[in-house]
């Protein structure tokens, strides 16, 4: 989604915000912009398209000198990809600037407003009408302006602001969308994420709900809604810089492919200590474990496929009721949420607009915990959630997830395993070897890894296809449903992923001779009834791969193609099976000459509904 970049200092703004930007890029952007103030005049650049038709039209920012500036990268929401549309966007007289990720909700009501107060619009978004309001408040004041304007609008917003008559500071300011602050030895800086920021400093503030700052080039101060000063505590970021670069690699998504054995092993050592699984940051006794009734996991996209493949681990193992739902859909359909519910909610990001609503939805109820499953230290859902259980995957780069979502599975097992052992479920030697078998699986992702080129080969001939399923039972359905996204996300060959079962009523019509079908055959004992449902596809022209465990040569007289997986705990293939399914869909997408960091229309982080 959007980025924003503001610097004040004594270097040359504009190839920071661009340095800053480029950053950002993975975030998926349609358009960029700049404004730097000159000395005299703020000017603006603008351009549609990649970052880099903006740094040719500005030739590397040195066509905007200045100290002071913010620029922006645009995901369309209201209104096309434009020059127009793209921010910064000015009020009237081009003397306060503004930059914003988020949607104001009653923008259009405002808009009448100020209409009806002589403004004139320029363009169809709804950031413009935070220029213009501020303008309609500002009397000399700063600050004051900003409250106004934070008292009347509706929705989310991260905004970057700079004021002609106070060409020594900038402002930032920001609700339901993130925006972190830095100082840097030749200035302060505002981003709307760490990579932007990691290569000037690594100390940041994470800048909460409604609080306002000022930044100068010596100096930031921090403000309540009620322009009371405040202190705050800087995060120091560990991250290595390089873990935020490509190190070689093409592309992100195959630098994260690739990472995920070190992912795995970050997420999973640390909680085992002497053969037994500790989760420290849960902060919750036995006692209370064995009190939950039921569990709702609740995210969006593949981390809600995260929560499915939870559904039959933590049924199985701790016997406990689950239920997963799209973000989305449970924030407006009032789930029955009573003492004794657990709600995790689980984000690579922590801040996707619909899990966050979600999450602050559950902890209306008294008596529910909430626990976040994610990635990203110090972002909202972290924050705000009662109980956070961190995936140390690293930052990831790519839109489409990998290592994030495997990290997610690992902190599964770790939460089922204890759950089972806190509810008397699970003896202490049975949860040993599910321990055993979790700690191999760093390995056995290697060996997969190493294995890419056949997978390659066989990707290579799919380039053309015009449509592809995925279907498996049980657990193979989880990971059906993560294959097919990961292919439809970055090669934009349609794809669908079906419970096997279900293909009789009504997908099996959509078998041609030639459709690619690729069928999951981890779980044992649904390995005849999955059989049954390839023959079905097979007999109407499908061409079958098989993704199954190592052993069960039998299936290559039942498909045309087979993937091997090694052998695992039953409850644990996703971690395995999904790995072939990732380096099918890049290797697709780059036969197809797609831009797999940044597919078209998507974002890495979605910030709004
Ligand atoms: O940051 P989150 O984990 O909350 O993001 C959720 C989804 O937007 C994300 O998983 C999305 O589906 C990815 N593009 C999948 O690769």
């Amino acid at each position: 989604m959007c980025g924003i970049v503001g610097y004040i200092g004594n270097e040359q703004a504009a190839p920071i915000l661009l340095d800053g930007l480029e950053k950002l890029e993975y975030r998926g952007y349609d358009s960029a912009g700049l404004a730097v103030y000159d000395g005299t005049d703020i000017r603006v650049m603008k351009a549609t398209g990649r970052l880099k038709v903006l740094s040719e039209l500005s030739h590397g920012g040195a066509m905007l000198p200045g100290c002071a500036g913010i620029g922006h990268t645009r995901w369309a929401t209201h209104g096309m990809p434009s020059d127009t549309n793209a921010h910064p966007h000015f009020n009237k007289d081009e003397s306060i600037v503004v930059v914003h990720n988020g949607i104001i909700e009653n923008y259009l009501k405002l808009k009448k407003l100020l209409e009806t107060r002589g403004y004139q619009f320029v363009s169809q978004t709804d950031t413009e009408v935070v220029a213009h309001l501020l303008d309609y408040y500002y009397q000399g004041d700063p600050m004051e302006a900003i409250v106004k304007v934070m008292q009347r609008v509706e929705g989310s917003y991260a905004l970057g602001i700079l004021f002609k008559d106070h060409p020594e500071e900038m402002y930032a300011v920001r609700k339901d969308s993130p925006l972190i602050v830095g100082k840097c030895a030749h200035g302060s800086i505002i981003a709307s994420d760490v990579p932007a920021v990691l290569k000037y400093t690594r100390d940041v503030f994470f800048i909460q709900n409604e609080e306002i700052v000022r930044l100068e080039k010596e100096n930031i101060a921090f403000f309540n809604i009620d322009k009371e000063e405040i202190q705050k505590e800087s995060t120091r970021i560990e991250w290595d810089v390089n873990a935020a670069e490509k190190g070689g690699y093409e592309h992100f998504m195959l630098k994260e492919i690739n990472e995920q054995p070190k992912a795995v092993r970050d997420t999973l050592n640390p909680r085992i200590k002497d053969g037994r699984i500790v989760i420290e940051e849960l902060g919750m006794t036995p006692e209370e474990v064995a009190a939950i009734r039921k569990i709702y996991v609740v995210a969006c996209g593949s981390a809600y496929h995260t929560g499915v493949t939870a559904k039959y681990v933590f049924e199985g193992l701790a016997r406990i009721p689950v239920e997963v739902d799209l973000a989305s859909e449970f924030r407006y359909r009032n789930p029955i949420l009573d003492e004794g519910t657990m709600v995790i909610i689980v984000s690579q990001s922590g801040e996707t607009a619909d899990s966050l609503a979600a999450l602050r939805e559950a902890k209306k109820h008294p008596g529910v915990r909430v626990l976040g499953i994610v990635n990203v230290v110090g972002s909202s859902i972290a924050r705000e959630a009662d109980h956070v259980m961190y995936t140390w995957a690293g930052p990831e780069i790519a839109v489409a997830t990998t290592k994030a979502y495997s990290t997610q599975l690992i902190a599964f097992y770790l939460l089922a395993i204890r759950f089972a052992q806190d509810r008397g479920k699970l003896s202490e030697a049975e949860a040993g070897n599910l321990i055993k078998e979790l700690q191999r699986l760093p390995e056995q992702i290697e060996m997969l890894l190493a294995n890419k080129e056949r997978i390659q080969r066989f990707a290579n001939r799919y380039v053309a296809a015009r449509e592809i399923f995925f279907i498996g039972r049980g657990i193979d359905y989880a990971i059906s449903l993560e294959g097919s996204l990961k292919l439809k996300e970055i090669s934009y060959i349609h794809s669908e992923a079906y419970a096997a079962g279900e293909l009789k009523h009504g997908t099996i019509s959509l078998i041609e001779e030639g459709t690619l079908v690729t069928a999951l055959l981890t779980q044992e004992d649904l390995y005849k009834k999955m059989i049954s449902n390839i023959v079905e596809v097979q007999t109407r022209g499908a061409f079958v791969l098989a993704v199954t465990n190592v052993g069960n040569t039998e299936i290559e007289k039942a498909s045309d193609y087979v993937i091997y997986i090694p052998k695992t705990n039953p409850y644990f293939t996703n971690s395995l099976a999904v790995i072939p399914l990732q380096i099918f869909s890049y290797y697709v997408a780059i036969g197809k000459g797609c831009d797999v960091d940044k597919p078209r229309n998507l974002a890495k982080s979605v910030t709004v509904e």
